[in-house]
């Protein structure tokens, strides 16, 4: 099962294409081409299914998964702070600010050391792919070297990305010894690092820069409106964060008297491939202006709960055609695991439409309409995540690269039973909710086995 390029596989897989929507395809084929895209989907009982499955099993091509194992698309991670993985699960008892100040910042600063970023970012990637993470949108940090690093251990462990160096150069809110020493530094080092990965010799398409002013309070107007131009000019996906908790919605409206979402797009920076991680606090007049503009919001509840002072209005969203997808939002979000991101999105969304105020009569204690289940959850953490990165993947479809993960209950000392009276939609759900990293025992991109050794 290592390398299925032009091979096929016989497995059950599970995608949800669209919210509110689970597909089983139980005892499916599914064709690969030589670079490891989806060529053919063939169901159980879709002609020519017995057919093909002799021919490609004659031609010794057939590959077939062990019984009761799932197969589910990879899954894509919008929002990740990659220096941050060394702090993750601490120091979540603090506002944003502070952690930002106190912990963060400190943190990040230290990728200025080139050998402790290479043993953290390659214990990231790794770590990452085995949890099922295909897809990850990074943050790094302001320095130029150990960005190009992060650059490089994706290409080499085959996970596919958008890397970007972290814009940050006003002294009012980032430190003296954590910042773009000039405005000018901040963008030219943007610049470099798309030269680097756009040229780099091993890069074909896995890897793409991605322009990240790191929130409007730590840039100064010049570098934002430089980096509206660099996204005009070269086309680049762009990613921020946007009305995230209340102090950093507050100040925005008071720097610039209008909204988060405004003032980005007033910059260009709301594009069809800009990602706004958390927006929390948007109006339904911000959803329509981001989605008019067709940018997309990494929704992360798990950091939502400790920085973020309110739940995702995802629903209303959603309705308003904004584009979803998941993040993890390490190590504002305590877990590597789209798992764990997926549960929370539920929960969260839960909480949302009862409300959480017990001396409130349940008529007005909450926002009805709100909830999500697993099937969405499943499908912002896969194919919705790709869909806001214009990517042909989260899905079993013909011209999407097979970028995947094998479920495998009997792998490792997970906690995953299938039951003999579970369907397979109940199992799908007991995936979701009960999957660990002990649970995955392959992760393949573009049809290469890409789990950790
Ligand atoms: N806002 C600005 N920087 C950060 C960060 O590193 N994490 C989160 N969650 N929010 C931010
Ligand atoms: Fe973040």
């Amino acid at each position: 099962m290592n390398d299925l390029a032009g091979r096929t596989l016989a497995a059950t897989f599970a995608h949800a294409p669209e919210p509110d929507r689970l597909e089983i395809l139980r005892d499916a084929l599914v064709a690969l081409d030589g670079d490891g895209r989806i060529a053919r989907v063939l169901r159980a009982d879709d002609a020519g299914h017995a057919e093909a499955r002799t021919e490609v099993s004659r031609a010794g091509t057939l590959v077939t998964a062990p019984a009761d194992t799932l197969v589910l698309p990879g899954f894509v991670d919008l929002h990740i702070h990659a220096p941050q993985y060394p702090q993750l699960g601490k120091a979540l008892d603090v506002r944003l600010e502070d952690w930002l100040q106190r912990y963060t910042f400190p943190l990040e600063a230290k990728y200025a050391d080139i050998a402790f970023a290479r043993a953290s970012y390659t214990a990231l990637v790794g770590d990452l792919i085995a949890n099922g993470t295909t897809t990850a949108v990074y943050f790094a940090t302001v320095h130029q070297e150990a960005t190009r690093l992060l650059v490089d251990i994706c290409l080499d462990r085959g996970q596919r990305a958008f890397v970007g160096k972290v814009a940050m150069d006003n002294a009012d809110e980032c430190p003296d010894y954590y910042r773009d020493a000039t405005t000018e530094d901040g963008i030219a080092g943007t610049r470099a690092l798309i030269d680097y990965v756009r040229s780099h010799p091993n890069n074909r398409g896995l890897v793409e820069p991605i322009i990240t002013p790191r929130f409007v309070p730590s840039c100064t107007d010049a570098m934002l409106d430089g980096l509206g131009a660099i996204a005009k000019e070269c086309g680049c996906a762009v990613t921020t964060h946007c009305s995230e908790s209340d102090w950093e919605h507050g100040y925005v409206l008071n720097r610039y008297g209008i909204s988060d979402t405004e003032a980005l797009d007033g910059f260009g920076l709301l594009t069809r491939r800009t990602v706004l991680a958390h927006s929390n606090l948007i109006s339904p007049t911000d959803m329509e202006r981001i989605a008019a503009r067709g940018s997309g919001v990494a929704h992360c509840p798990l950091s939502n709960v400790y920085f973020s002072n309110a739940v995702f209005p995802l629903r209303a969203a959603l309705a308003k055609g904004v584009r979803v997808g998941l993040g993890t939002d390490i190590a504002g979000g305590p877990s590597a695991s789209m798992f764990d991101s997926c549960r929370m999105a539920v929960a969260a969304s839960r909480m949302l439409e009862d409300g959480v105020e017990p001396s409130l009569p349940p008529e007005t204690r909450g926002r009805p309409g709100s909830r999500i289940d697993f099937r969405t959850a499943l499908h912002l953490a896969t194919a919705g995540g790709a869909d806001v990165l214009d990517l042909p993947a989260g899905r079993f479809a013909p011209g999407c690269h097979f970028d995947a993960l094998l479920v495998d209950p009997r792998a490792g000392p997970g906690n995953l039973r299938r039951w003999d009276d579970d369907s397979d939609e109940d199992y799908v759900q007991k995936v979701i909710f009960g999957a660990t990293r002990a649970n995955i025992a392959t992760v393949w991109t573009e049809g290469k086995a890409r789990t950790a050794a």
